[in-house]
Parts: structure tokens; sequence; C-alpha cells
């Protein structure tokens, strides 16, 4: 049986290696769609990012929803400084007559949801602010039902990249945070303590450029990119962040978690968007959310690689 996923993106370099690498699992992986959230780049170009990219991978059917163009409460903050202006580097995807869905994407995912027969399951993989995800919850409570787990990649146990403790994802938009977290449902936290281990080298984002597969010559360009960002100057690593939630749904087996509470600050403080990941955790008692801290990276990268060749 296949996993049954939702993408809530933000592409966003990681977020488009991401996608690339579930539509080379569709074996193992259905995609019933893809949402895109302000974040990494404005709404719209996110949403054209996503529209392309799903032509481009073949994967035209696969419906693209456009969701929140910012923030519940903070204001829009953007990471052109990572992703580009485009927010997918220099790369420029093919043009496409493919259309995205009318209804706000919220509206559509719920619809998507309470579509699914009594007793199915979707597996929701937020890849950017979670503002989507918490108004989904917040207006259709009731398709909760139909939701397995939220697979998201965000926070950090310790540490953040926008600020000591501030992870992108959870500090531009804590509040939808803090609703996701508490929101009751099955959660795996894919933060940074995974993430940050888990990327290519600029070796290898040169090998993928020189493939002949059109795809691949996409996903080096993009990871060649992130190596002229400040942010990855001097790092052998380029973390694609977002494409650890799919392989933590492909193989669990090479993550080590916990679950605990996991509470987000949602002040204007130092510490706005810090998951707090409560570690005194009763053992006996179920939290609900559960916190990737150790990865097998090497394993992670051998695997991307071979997909993505
Ligand atoms: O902190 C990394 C996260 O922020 C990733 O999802 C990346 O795409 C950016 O959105
Ligand atoms: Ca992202």
């Amino acid at each position: 049986m296949k996993q049954k996923i939702w993408i809530d993106c933000d592409p966003g370099i990681d977020d488009a290696v991401a996608i690339t690498l579930a539509s080379a699992c569709q074996d193992q992986l259905e995609i019933l769609g893809i949402s895109t959230v302000a974040g990494n780049q404005t709404l719209e170009r996110v949403t054209e990012n996503a529209r392309k990219l799903t032509s481009f991978l073949g994967i035209s059917q696969v419906p693209v929803a456009k969701g929140a163009n910012g923030p519940l409460v903070r204001i829009p903050k953007f990471a052109g400084y990572v992703h580009g202006k485009t927010g997918i580097g220099n790369y420029c995807l093919p043009e496409t007559d493919k259309q995205v869905e009318k209804d706000h994407a919220v509206v559509v995912l719920a619809r998507r949801l309470a579509s699914l027969p009594p007793g199915e399951k979707v597996t929701l993989v937020p890849m950017g602010p979670l503002t989507n995800i918490a108004l989904l919850l917040r207006v259709f409570p009731e398709v909760a039902e139909h939701i397995d787990k939220i697979c998201l990649m965000g926070g950090a146990a310790v540490g953040g990249n926008v600020t000591p403790t501030g992870e992108f994802n959870i500090w531009a938009d804590p509040e939808a945070a803090q609703i996701v977290f508490t929101c009751g449902l099955p959660i795996v936290m894919c933060g940074l303590d995974v993430t940050n281990l888990c990327g290519l080298t600029r070796e290898q984002a040169r090998s993928l450029k020189e493939r002949v597969n059109p795809v691949t010559r996409m996903v080096g360009e993009l990871v060649e990119f992130y190596f002229q960002s400040p942010v990855y100057q001097g790092r052998e690593l380029a973390a694609i962040h977002d494409a650890v939630t799919i392989t933590y749904l492909l193989h669990p087996d090479w993550f080590t978690g916990r679950d605990m509470r996991v509470e987000v600050d949602c002040s204007e403080e130092r510490n706005r968007g810090m998951t707090v990941c409560d570690f005194r955790g009763d053992p006996g008692e179920k939290h609900g959310v559960t916190v990737l801290l150790e990865v097998k990276a090497e394993q992670v990268r051998e695997f991307w690689m071979e997909k993505l060749w």
C-alpha cells in the first residue's frame, strides 16, 4: 500500500528537491496534492515554482493549490538571501499551461480529505511556515479523522538558523506552529537537529549537474546555488532540510526520535519561534510529538544520490 501524502511547501530550493525526491518514489508514495504558503519567497513566486515544477517532473496530474500569503499574525519575512529572487536560485523552469486550483489551498485540502472513504488517512508533509495547516485544523477540525500524522520540517530541540533558537519555518509563523504542535495529532518533527546533518557536497552537486537527465541537472544547479548563499559559505554540506521529511516517511529506521511535549515561544523576544522541547517528559505519558534527534546521515545522502541520479 502506498502512503498517501499531501505536501505543503514554500519552494524554495530544498522544497523543490524534496518534491523531486517524492516524485522519484511514487512506487511508495501517492502525492495527493501540493499546497503553497508564503515563506522562502512571496506566495506568488512559490506557487509559480510549484506549478511549473509539477509539470517539469511529469506529475502534472498532482493538483497545486495556493495558500496563505503570510503568517497568521506576524509581518511576512522572506528568505531570498538563501533561495534567490525567484525562490529557486537562477534556475528557469520551463513554461507550462498547468493551472493552479481556483480555491484557497486550505479549502482544496479540506475537500480532498473529506472525500476520502471512512478510515482512509493521509500524511501531511509541511515544509514551510505552518500557516495553512493551522488554518485547516481551526476552520475544518472534522478533517482530522483523515490525517494519519503530520511529518513536518521545522524547529530544533537545540539551535536555530534565523536566530540562535529560531528555525525559519517556525520563526516565520510561531502562532501557527503553536496551533499545530498542540493539536493532538501525531507529529514527527524533522528539526535542524537532523536536517543540518543531511546535505549534499559541492562535488555531489557538480556531478548531478553534469548528468544528462534534465531533472537531475536541475537538482545539481539548485544545490550549487545554495553554496553561493552566505549561509553555506565555507560549509562542506548544503542541508536539504525539506527532503528529510520524505526520507523519514520511507526510511524511519534511519532516525532516532523521542516523544515529548513541544510548545512554541510566541513572544517577540530573543527566543521568538523557539520549539521548546520538554525532555523531562514522564516516560509513561504520550505527548504525540516525535522529535527526531539522530540520523544515519550517510545512508540518507546515498539514498538521495541514488534516487536523484
Ligand atoms: O529552516 C529551513 C526551512 O526554511 C526549509 O523549509 C527551507 O525551505 C526554509 O523554508
Ligand atoms: Ca521550505
